[in-house]
């Protein structure tokens, strides 16, 4: 017999050995094609570098190697008794930058968490229960510094399991679900308030207007210089001095009218607002043409992006000679007699395509690098951006992309002055031509460039690596370059009309996997509304690099809901930061031209849950107007807080204006 003392030990003893019959599962036996990461592929009984597992000087033979930030989900029957492992960060990261933080999750509760844990840390040990539970997450963050050197191990991991096997499983699918209503059948006009142009440069602005065709436009106090042709919108002409005009902008149409005031400022400031556009690079990457890029611009029209605001179809790399290629298409001479840039045979007849594109009411943009060569190989500006200046004012560019990568060879070292160096020469050779050209800096936000971006002549700044330069990672590259560098770096400072702050292109629609394969973006339809409206947030250039010839109801709903771009174009300027974060909501929050507030509620964690945005975090007081600004709706009256429950990964978009 046992003393009654003993006999709760004895039967806790009891239910925490496994029952008989019970099997060992290893983790690394489970389809880690599920696994979602940051950076590469789960690695089976090896670390992300494919070196044995490794932590804290002690070797593990068996086990999976991920990558924060990574993420799985397994299906259990409720009969699994326990998870063992023994977690940690690898010690072939090879470098003190590294940090995770490992979690747990079952049923939507916490089950385990380790803590901070960084190179040379011994392996913490995970023995959790697991009865009863039917869907486990097994996580791995970064630790809130980013995803650098987080190669996050479960070592030794297995499942001791009663009943059926564990098996992974993909993330819950969503459906896809249009919020936004149709913009009316009468006319609006939309997009950008404000417009900055140089004197003496060809002026393009195509008033940007939702409503039934045909429609008329017309507009009053149109400065001397400037015409407007009634049947398309288009604004065009140069204007000889500088000044501030408020011009009365008016559409209409067989069911009625809209009139709006554009302001035009003519003088050294360009992007008054955040760019928008399209750029080639995520979906056509080294395949684009000039078919292609004519295609872009028909599809901008047809879509109907550019009655929002939609203005720039922008050429990325690959456009110009790849020295020594085999391919005929790609090789031949970089330059001509007089050390002109020449653009490969893809692209026959550079100014045909730009007048084409403008013929559409469009702005054209092309790209380079200030090294001898770009990101991809081909000829670039080294020792001849003034030439190639010359030559991108003769092909009628507007926009330049001006990317880093071999320039890496150029720069005598690390420094500011030697990072600000190539961007100074273009910008300064930019400011003397005869044509307005958009500068954008593509260096990956090296020597904090949000704090010297706009000095060196730029319109707007890269703040991080490619967002999809892992396929497989956009999703957690989204949570990682925009809210994590944002916030850390309080880049809300930094960005305003004439330089803004860009965390890389929207990535929704069709892309490149980078496989030769053109594929549905990874991201959730949560996550591509986070995306949007995270962007316009922030006040970051809103360029759409999915395939635009096949953009769906769906994407064109998130790139096209005119309450949602007001936020990104708002006049003021203003770039949002994050207000208030509790564990995985995030209050993020963005100041008006009209003294509103448009509030982000975001949830990055991996169930709905409730995110409240209060007042005293936000800047208000008193009752406000709360208005949904994906589904266009008011949603009431309240005071001192509003809250919503919010999806994994998503989104509510609310603007916030004081009550009368
Ligand atoms: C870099 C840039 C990308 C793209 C490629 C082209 O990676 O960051 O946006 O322009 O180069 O090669």
């Amino acid at each position: 017999m046992l003393a009654p003392r003993t006999l709760p030990l004895f039967l806790a003893a009891l239910a925490a050995l496994p029952a008989l019959g019970a099997e060992t599962v290893p983790l690394a036996s489970l389809d880690l094609a599920h696994m979602r990461q940051g950076w590469g592929r789960p690695q089976v009984n090896r670390s992300i570098r494919e070196t044995p597992l490794s932590v804290g000087g002690k070797r593990f033979a068996h086990g999976v190697g991920t990558h924060a930030a990574s993420v799985l989900w397994i299906e259990l029957d409720g009969k699994a008794e326990r998870f063992l492992a023994s977690a940690g960060l690898d010690d072939a990261a090879g470098s003190p930058a590294g940090s995770v933080d490992f979690t747990i999750i079952g049923d939507g509760r916490k089950l385990w968490q380790s803590g901070v844990m960084r190179q040379g840390d011994a392996a913490k040990e995970v023995d959790v229960d697991l009865r009863g539970v039917r869907t486990l997450l097994l996580m791995v963050g970064d630790a809130g510094d980013g995803i650098a050197y987080d190669h996050g191990d479960w070592c030794e991991a297995r499942f001791i399991v009663a009943g059926a096997r564990p098996a992974a499983i993909a993330a819950p699918r969503e459906d896809a679900v249009i919020l936004t209503p149709p913009p009316p059948r009468t006319p609006r006009i939309n997009g950008a308030r404000i417009f900055g142009v140089r004197p003496g440069s060809p002026f393009l602005f195509t008033i940007p207007a939702t409503g039934d065709r045909p429609m008329t436009f017309a507009a009053d106090n149109l400065p001397a210089g400037l015409a407007l042709d009634p049947a398309t919108g288009f604004i065009t002409g140069s204007l000889a001095r500088k000044g501030t005009y408020a011009v009365a902008c008016r559409a209409r149409n067989a069911l009625g009218a809209a009139e709006r005031t554009l302001t035009i400022v003519c003088g050294d400031t360009l992007a008054l607002t955040p760019h928008m556009g399209w750029n080639s690079w995520y979906v056509w990457e080294n395949h684009v043409t000039d078919t292609i890029m004519r295609d872009a611009a028909d599809a901008m029209v047809a879509s109907g992006m550019i009655n929002h605001g939609y203005m720039y179809v922008n050429i990325d790399d690959c456009w110009s000679v790849k020295p020594g290629s085999p391919d005929a298409a790609l090789g031949g001479e970089p330059r001509d007699a007089r050390g002109m840039i020449n653009s490969n045979a893809r692209f026959p007849d550079m100014k045909a395509l730009t007048d084409y594109i403008h013929s559409k009411g469009l702005k054209a943009g092309t790209y380079t690098s200030p090294g001898p060569l770009t990101c991809a190989g081909f000829a670039a500006a080294y020792q001849h951006e003034e030439l190639d200046v010359r030559r991108y004012v003769e092909w009628g560019f507007d926009f330049l992309k001006y990317d880093w990568c071999s320039y890496g060879g150029v720069a005598k070292d690390g420094g500011t002055a030697e990072l600000q160096k190539p961007y100074r020469l273009i910008s300064a050779i930019l400011a003397r031509q005869p044509r307005d050209i958009v500068l954008n800096l593509c260096q990956y936000g090296m020597g904090n460039v949000w704090e010297w971006g706009k000095e060196v002549g730029g319109q707007s700044w890269r703040t991080a690596g490619d967002l999809g330069g892992s396929f497989e990672g956009i999703g957690a590259a989204l949570f990682r370059d925009g809210f994590d560098v944002y916030a850390r770096n309080e880049l809300h400072k930094f960005g305003g009309p004439g330089g803004w702050n860009d965390p890389d292109y929207l990535l929704i629609g069709y892309l490149s996997n980078w496989r030769g394969q053109t594929v549905p973006t990874p991201l959730t339809p949560n996550e591509q509304y986070t995306h949007m409206s995270l962007w316009c947030i922030l006040a970051a250039p809103l360029i759409f690099s999915g395939d635009i010839t096949r953009a769906d109801a769906f994407t064109l709903n998130i790139l096209c809901n005119d309450e949602v771009i007001a936020v990104d174009q708002d006049p003021l300027g203003k770039p949002g930061r994050r207000a208030a974060k509790n564990d995985d909501a995030e209050v993020w929050v963005r100041e008006l031209e009209d003294g509103a507030r448009a509030v982000g509620l975001f949830n990055r964690g991996e169930f709905e849950t409730v995110v409240a945005a209060a007042w005293s975090d936000i800047g208000l007081e008193g009752p406000q107007v709360v208005r949904d600004l994906w589904r266009q709706k008011d949603l009431g009256r309240f005071t001192g807080k509003f809250s919503a429950p919010v999806p994994r990964h998503g989104v509510v978009f609310v603007k916030l204006a004081a009550a009368k």
